[in-house]
């Protein structure tokens, strides 16, 4: 079968119709010919993979890694070349906020964009498969692990360990299950985490300053602190952006937003350890409140922020008891749903001024802009961050004022 390709969707699929159906193929790009081989049909949609390209897009990336969509699932955009990830996100991004209020799919499509260099990963979930010895991510639509060999998106100190590390596990008899690492900015220092049932001995592994269970069994280093202009403790384990390029460049848009708006309270709902909280403290924000419903994310951003209020709930409780009254910007970067509906209407029916709004899902985000944008808010800017290059994944930040 020969497709030709109209758009990008997100998730990293290209779009092509062809009798009455929409076809979804992987690394598939708008404008291409291609040749595919149809692996799912459903109710006129067709999901499909590419055997071979006949008329490439300039956006095709000549040197992909010849594991991606294939061998590993790490990377489903592998194939789009770096000068061309803009274009593949906003196509995508406007495919998914179809529905979207006109002036958020207009900023987004005038967003500034923020690329990232490989080897950026800080953070990230590892499957370990014993029978096999691999520490790595799964095969595309599978639960094989891969093996990551020449991976692009590791730091080139943790790939180096993988094989020593694969070893130890083995001689441990640690059992199937996801192994979190955090390292430093530097990418010199890292912690682990093992997710999965295991009542042994966590061994000793080289490079590895920390190595728990998620029981609170392990041991070394619980924590490793990230050298941002306030420092920030983060414990293995707990949410942290995993973009060591780009924390940069997402400090200085908050930074700079409280400093130049001359916001002083701000409020953080879904605050982590504190980061974009840290970020409003060094733009001169006075009185902050912090949110997080997790219980060790909330105590580190405790000791990264001693002078904030520290709500350790759930945001729908602390929009209940008021943490939104008084505030001059409210940060919102929930997880991938987006706001609850309780967040969601506290938030349109509180008196505010700003809102500064990082989604991770377009879908999500499009849905909670249309609360906010029928209760009087506009969108006055876009960004757009590289946080996850080589994937479909894409952090847009939004911020929303009162008209
Ligand atoms: C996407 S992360 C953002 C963290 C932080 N803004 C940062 O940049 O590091 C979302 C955070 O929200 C927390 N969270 C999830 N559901 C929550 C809820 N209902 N109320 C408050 N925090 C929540 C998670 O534990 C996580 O730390």
């Amino acid at each position: 079968m020969e497709l030709e390709i109209k758009t990008l969707a997100f998730g990293g699929r290209g779009v092509a119709r062809q009798g009455g159906e929409v076809w979804f193929v992987s690394n598939a790009l708008p404008g291409e010919r291609v040749t595919v081989a149809e692996e799912r049909r459903r109710r006129g949609i067709v999901e499909a993979r590419t055997l071979e390209v006949l008329s490439p897009s300039p956006w095709r990336e000549p040197e992909p890694c010849p594991k991606a969509l294939g061998e590993c699932g790490g990377c489903d955009l592998a194939h789009v070349a770096a000068g061309f990830r803009e274009k593949a996100y906003k196509t995508s991004l406007l495919g998914a906020l179809r529905g979207a209020p006109e002036a958020l799919r207009t900023a987004v499509e005038a967003a500034a964009f923020f690329p990232s260099p490989w080897h950026y990963r800080l953070r990230g979930r590892l499957h370990w498969a014993p029978e096999a010895q691999v520490l790595g991510f799964y095969a595309p639509s599978s639960h094989r692990v891969a093996s990551l060999e020449g991976c692009r998106v590791l730091s080139p100190g943790t790939l180096a360990l993988l094989p020593a590390w694969a070893e130890s596990l083995k001689n441990a008899n640690l059992p199937a299950g996801e192994l979190e690492f955090l390292e430093d900015l530097p990418g010199e220092r890292r912690l682990l985490l093992f997710r999965g049932l295991f009542s042994g001995e966590l061994p000793r592994l080289p490079g590895v300053d920390g190595f728990w269970g998620i029981r609170g069994r392990g041991w070394g280093q619980r924590e490793l602190t990230l050298e941002l202009p306030l420092p920030l403790t983060v414990p293995v384990g707990s949410f942290v952006q995993g973009n060591r390029f780009l924390l940069a460049e997402l400090w200085r848009m908050v930074e700079g937003l409280v400093r130049e708006e001359g916001f002083s309270r701000v409020v953080d709902l879904y605050a982590g350890v504190g980061f974009l909280a840290a970020a409003a403290r060094f733009g001169e924000a006075q009185e902050l409140t912090v949110v997080e419903v997790s219980q060790r994310a909330a105590r580190a951003a405790r000791a990264n922020l001693p002078q904030a209020r520290v709500l350790s709930m759930p945001a729908e409780a602390a929009v209940g008891q008021g943490a939104l009254i008084g505030a001059d910007l409210v940060i919102l970067d929930p997880p991938r749903g987006g706001l609850s509906p309780a967040v969601r209407e506290a938030v349109a029916a509180a008196k505010l001024s700003s809102l500064l709004y990082v989604s991770c899902d377009p879908a999500c985000l499009a849905r909670d802009a249309k609360v906010l944008m029928d209760a009087g808010f506009a969108v006055r800017w876009a960004k757009l961050f590289d946080l996850f290059a080589g994937t479909h994944h894409v952090e847009l930040a939004v911020l929303f004022q009162q008209t």
